[in-house]
């Protein structure tokens, strides 16, 4: 046996059979990030590998969160030169180059996270184990980021799995859990939890040949094929990015296709990626996104929710306690109608089933949603949330019947968008136990959830329900009590001014285009359609002030033309789908003049203290609307793009 290297960020043990085990455990962190001073010791170690050569090396994590969750991004921000970037990417590219061509057998054993550049690691080992439990998950998703993978996977990944599903996951950042991976091979195989130490001591000292792409999947890789494949792969990124906002998976392509995967021999393709404003505004809102997580860690303040009951059973009752029970929750559902319920349970099903992959798991989260009409789970569960119609008289009925039935310290939770949460709490006895968890439509689509205070909030019932709102794998925004709340509050303004341009002259699908144009997922006519008319009118009454409501908007209302539920709105609408014509020319800035409003009100609603500071009003309208994430946020935009925007 021979001594093992003394490292900050690494543990290593050499067994009786003379593997060594490289445990990863980043100082300081609850994950492990590669960053310059890891990857040092990760040479040291390698240094060391080659001065004392073990049976086999299995690299694995020590961190209970998962396996390497990626290439330290703070390291980006300090980016400034071209020649940084080569140095960020040589870095790991000869770190890996090296791994990959040592003369001992090598396995990554992946429990958790393996993303970036965890993963361009564990593909640089001549095998790989995933341990199958839920929370495994592989992925390549710098492109999410606007920048691209560059530490070896480009080549690796298409080698392994074959060139389609190595540009599916490259071009989408989406992750694989343990069994697709194993489906793919991407791994070598899956492994239970308990088993996976001893599965790894075998399996790299088994002999057994490294694994590569076959068929197909093989030839598609060959460079001879892959102008092909590029072009073919090309005209879908261009058909999901019309307007060309996002550079990096038209990078990553070429990289791949002309490149053979090395960024090294493309410096200027990768210095414009990495350096772009779009990167950096990427990059900016998955900072972001960490600051909506992190209100959803469970503080000491937070009480255990382990029971939900719902009460409204419609389009968003129904579909909220359909994700807490995928999300492990016991749930009740209650509804005075009985087809509500099972409508709702329905939905579920299908839910399930596109989510959850083993039946006998779905079956689970199909006994957890207990119908309850009756309402007997008031009385045992942690958190209710109430979610029937927007009624603030019906809703104080209902608080008044259900109150005295609730288990001490049990949260009562609305789900209201409109209703002032002051005007709720002012019939209950302890007023101080209701809070707003405003959820967004589509629930199962939406990433963000509204944490509503008063100043008689409870701390512990805001704390409770931001953990609980994490819990669901949703961003907890908190915010106080005022009309429209944010997310809603800046909408409205947009849409209504969208409305004033048809008022104007201008199509529908002129002012939609502009706006998609401008990087909106979808325009605020087919939004307003898609809310529903009669909500938007009542929300802008809500906030618009004095101002008259647009002349379209009342008129449509007076012929019952509600939008998509009503089959017609701004648009006809055939299953499910707007009927357009072809747009106009926008006029110059019709963009801006849209969007003024709705940063004017972001703005006012910091400055009011709905919503603490500028990022997060960012975070918010970015992911409570979908407002082009490569823009920053309306309120970054403003500041760092657009010319001086006067609020309409
Ligand atoms: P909905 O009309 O689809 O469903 C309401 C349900 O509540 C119905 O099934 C009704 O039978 C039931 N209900 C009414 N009174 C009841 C009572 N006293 N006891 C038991 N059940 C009762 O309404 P939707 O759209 O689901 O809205 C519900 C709440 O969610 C509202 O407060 C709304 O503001 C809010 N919200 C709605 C959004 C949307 O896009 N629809 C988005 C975010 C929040």
């Amino acid at each position: 046996m021979s001594a093992t290297p003394d490292l900050q960020n690494f543990e290593c043990r050499i067994d009786a059979a003379g593997i060594a085990w490289l445990g990863f455990d980043c100082a300081d962190s609850s994950v492990n990030r590669l960053s310059r001073e890891v990857m040092e010791e990760f040479n040291a170690a390698l240094d060391h590998f080659d001065r004392h050569r073990p049976a086999g090396l299995v690299i694995h994590s020590l961190k209970p969160a998962g396996f390497i969750a990626g290439a330290d991004i703070r390291e980006f921000d300090a980016l400034q030169t071209p020649e940084g970037v080569t140095e960020l990417i040589r870095r790991g590219w000869n770190a890996f180059e090296r791994l990959a061509t040592v003369h001992y057998p090598t396995l990554a054993l992946i429990r958790g996270h393996c993303l970036g550049g965890g993963l361009e690691l564990a593909l640089a080992c001549r095998y790989r184990l995933a341990v199958d439990q839920p929370d495994t998950r592989l992925a390549l998703p710098e492109v999410m980021l606007g920048i691209s993978p560059a530490w070896g996977g480009m080549r690796r990944l298409p080698a392994l799995i074959g060139a389609p599903a190595a540009l599916d996951m490259m071009l989408t950042g989406r992750a694989v859990d343990a069994r697709k991976a194993a489906r793919l091979g991407l791994v070598d195989a899956r492994v239970p939890p308990r088993l996976q130490m001893r599965a790894a001591a075998q399996h790299v000292v088994s002999g057994k040949p490294r694994m590569q792409a076959r068929g197909m999947g093989r030839w598609l890789n060959h460079s001879a094929a892959r102008q092909l494949v590029m072009n073919h792969t090309l005209k879908k990124v261009n058909a999901r990015d019309p307007y060309q906002h996002y550079m990096a998976p038209r990078a990553i392509l070429q990289i791949w296709a002309r490149h053979d995967g090395n960024a090294l021999t493309a410096p200027d393709l990768l210095n414009d990626l990495v350096r772009s404003e779009t990167a950096r505004n990427l990059i900016r809102v998955f900072h972001l996104q960490d600051r909506l997580k992190a209100f959803g860690k469970r503080n000491e303040l937070a009480g255990e929710v382990r029971h939900v009951h719902v009460i409204g059973a419609g389009v968003m009752g129904g579909d909220i306690a359909a994700w807490c029970a995928l999300k492990d929750f016991k749930v009740t559902l209650q509804d005075q109608s009985r087809d509500r319920i099972a409508q709702a349970q329905g939905r579920a099903h299908a839910l399930f089933s596109r989510r959850i992959k083993p039946a006998r798991l779905q079956r689970a989260a199909a006994d957890r949603l207990i119908p309850d009409p009756d309402g007997h789970g008031i009385t045992q569960a942690d958190l209710v949330i109430e979610a029937i119609t927007e009624d603030l008289e019906a809703k104080l009925a209902l608080y008044a019947r259900i109150e005295p039935r609730m288990k001490t310290g049990a949260i009562l939770a609305s789900n209201t968008s409109s209703l002032s949460l002051e005007a709720l709490q002012a019939g209950l006895q302890q007023p101080q136990r209701l809070v707003g968890i405003h959820f967004f439509n589509p629930v199962a689509k939406m990433p963000l959830v509204e944490v509503v205070e008063t100043p008689c909030t409870d701390p512990a019932a805001r704390a409770t329900a931001l953990a609980f709102v994490g819990r669901l794998g949703k961003l907890p925004l908190p915010v106080l009590d005022a009309p429209g709340f944010l997310v809603n509050a800046v909408l409205a303004p947009y849409i209504l001014e969208a409305m004033r341009c048809v008022d104007e002259g201008l199509s529908p699908e002129t002012v939609d285009e502009a706006m998609k144009v401008f990087g909106m997922p979808m325009g605020p006519l087919e939004l307003a359609d898609t809310v529903g008319l009669d909500i938007v009118q009542a929300a802008g009454q809500q906030l618009a002030g004095d101002r008259a409501m647009p002349a379209c908007l009342t008129s449509l209302l007076a012929r019952r033309q509600l939008g998509r539920k009503s089959g017609r709105g701004f648009y006809v609408w055939k299953d499910g789908k707007p009927e357009k014509q072809a747009p106009g020319t926008p006029p110059a800035n019709l963009a801006h003049r849209l969007i003024a409003p709705l940063v004017a009100k972001a703005r006012e609603q910091v400055e009011r203290g709905v919503v603490a500071d500028a990022d997060l009003a960012d975070a918010g309208v970015i992911f409570g609307t979908g407002f082009a994430p490569f823009s920053g946020g309306p309120l970054h935009w403003e500041q760092h793009r657009a010319p001086a925007v006067t609020p309409v």
